[in-house]
């Protein structure tokens, strides 16, 4: 039997010291809140990712009165890159806010399809929490063992 004790690897800052590329991929995604569809939670979140090319694509939140409907901030984004780019690779993602499971899960299969780390930018406030990787927000994903 053996017993691991497993450590995060994220950096913690605030917006005013973040990089130009990801202080305006931030920018973005607080910006992209403002047109989130909520008017069942009022929780309004926005996505924004840059693809390799550079090109960034927003997203956010959109909820529906079948509320298992609703899709998360991030997914719209994510979803709509591969929809339309499939074999363009996401670098990085910035979210206003902390990740849902689901979420987690389909930026590690994003992480995968790209075969190089997604930077992941998590706001709240001022607040700033950057991961190199969503397999550092992620753990034991769904995934082989
Ligand atoms: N939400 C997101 O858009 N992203 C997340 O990672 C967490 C939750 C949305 C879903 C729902 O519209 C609202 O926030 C409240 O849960």
């Amino acid at each position: 039997m053996n017993r691991s004790i497993l450590t995060i690897d994220y950096t913690e800052t605030t917006k005013d010291l973040l990089d130009p590329l990801d202080a305006e991929l931030l920018d973005k995604a607080a910006r992209a809140a403002d047109g989130a569809y909520a008017p069942y939670s009022r929780f309004l979140v926005g996505a924004a990712l840059r693809l390799e090319n550079g090109q960034v694509i927003c997203g956010n939140n959109q909820e529906n009165a079948s509320f298992p409907a609703g899709i998360c901030a991030e997914r719209t984004a994510v979803f709509y890159a591969h929809a339309n780019f499939p074999e363009t690779q996401i670098r990085a993602i910035a979210i206003t806010a902390s990740p849902c499971g689901i979420c987690r899960q389909v930026l590690l299969e994003s992480e995968k399809r790209a075969g190089v780390p997604i930077r992941v930018l998590l706001a709240a406030g001022d607040k700033v929490r950057i991961f190199q990787s969503v397999k550092d927000l992620l753990p034991f994903g769904f995934d082989s063992f």
